[in-house]
């Protein structure tokens, strides 16, 4: 996988895919620590002459929804990059500025089904590709998959510290290694608990997903909440169990809260398995906006020793399989 620094940049125009998808509350944005992320890679960009083409998502619309118009960033991308930034609603090849920002790449249907003709369209807009978007990389979306096959792709800086990271905890965690799931896309996390139960000695299961695995035949390693507070919300049992099981880890890895944590009276679980957490000695690792929103909102989150961006992404990367995102950028050797 070869870092952004390698590129030619200089009088190129670079199609940057960056992480936007920001949390947005009544057409404002509520927390940009994803902008900010992608910011070092911007500013080194622009620093080094090149134009910029950003193509991004935010969150999963069925329609042309305003309230996830990329529109709602613009602002804020100009600020912290310094510099003003274009917007653009369709794919004619007329470039509006020096920095210009599609609009959100899932109002196109293409983007989500990885259509190529998409992607090559996308790709014309540039001469060099840049990833800076970990936590989409586990998808197979247009942008992510599709625009390295027409144009030099690179990494990010964000995407590279994201990777190396992970890696460590992937290849060398220090034992008992307890990994805890909860919260919602379901699709998306049911496939890795498998998955990470060979690479764990122990995964926690709560949040919505423990209803939804029904009398699915999980590996014995796997333990699922046992108790509930109006299906909102891990039971007293539970969050005793798995606390002593906390207790134990010497490494542990959290991605979705225990509960519907933004309602006080459902935050119990989430909030006691953070404070048990943070009061281990062991490496914590935490991914995602809810359990990131959550771990905020606790004011613990400066106890985690790393914030992963990526949620889903966290979870695939560290149960050992192989992200379409980072396969399209030769991140792996075989
Ligand atoms: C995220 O926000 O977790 C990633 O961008 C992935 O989003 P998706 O689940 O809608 O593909």
């Amino acid at each position: 996988m070869k870092s952004v620094k390698e590129a030619e940049v200089s009088g190129k125009s670079v199609v940057v895919r960056p992480d936007f998808d920001v949390p947005i509350k009544d057409g404002k944005i509520v927390d940009d620590t994803r902008i900010n992320g992608s910011v070092p890679t911007l500013r080194y960009l622009l620093a080094k002459g090149a134009k910029l083409f950003l193509v991004s998502k935010m969150g999963r619309p069925k329609f042309k929804d305003p309230s996830l118009s990329l529109r709602l960033v613009v602002e804020d991308v100009s600020k912290a990059l310094g510099v003003k930034v274009s917007f653009k609603e369709d794919l004619n090849k007329d470039i509006p500025g020096n920095v210009t920002l599609l609009e959100n790449l899932r109002f196109w249907p293409e983007e989500e089904a990885g259509d190529l003709e998409f992607s090559k369209k996308i790709a014309s807009f540039g001469d060099i590709y840049v990833n800076e978007c970990f936590s989409t990389s586990h998808r197979s979306d247009a942008s992510i998959v599709g625009v390295p096959k027409y144009l030099p792709s690179y990494a990010g800086f964000d995407l590279i510290r994201e990777v190396s990271e992970l890696k460590k905890v992937l290849e060398d965690p220090k034992r008992p290694l307890i990994s805890i799931i909860g919260g919602d896309k379901l699709e998306t996390k049911i496939p890795p608990i498998n998955n990470l139960a060979e690479v764990s000695d122990k995964v926690l299961v709560g949040g919505e997903l423990m209803f939804k695995l029904g009398d699915q035949d999980l590996p014995e390693n796997v333990v699922v909440a046992s108790d509930d507070i109006d299906g909102k919300d891990i039971g007293p049992k539970s969050v005793d169990s798995f606390t002593k099981i906390i207790q134990s880890a010497n490494t542990i890895v959290w991605n979705g809260p225990m509960g519907v944590f933004e309602v006080d009276k459902y935050m119990v679980g989430t909030k006691k398995l953070a404070e048990a957490i943070v009061e281990t000695s062991a490496h914590k690792v935490i991914g995602g906006g809810d359990t990131i929103a959550a771990l905020e909102k606790l004011k613990l989150l400066d106890k985690i020793d790393y914030v992963s961006s990526g949620g889903g992404a966290m979870l695939e990367f560290l149960s050992g399989k192989k992200l379409p995102g980072l396969v399209a950028l030769d991140y792996y050797d075989d």
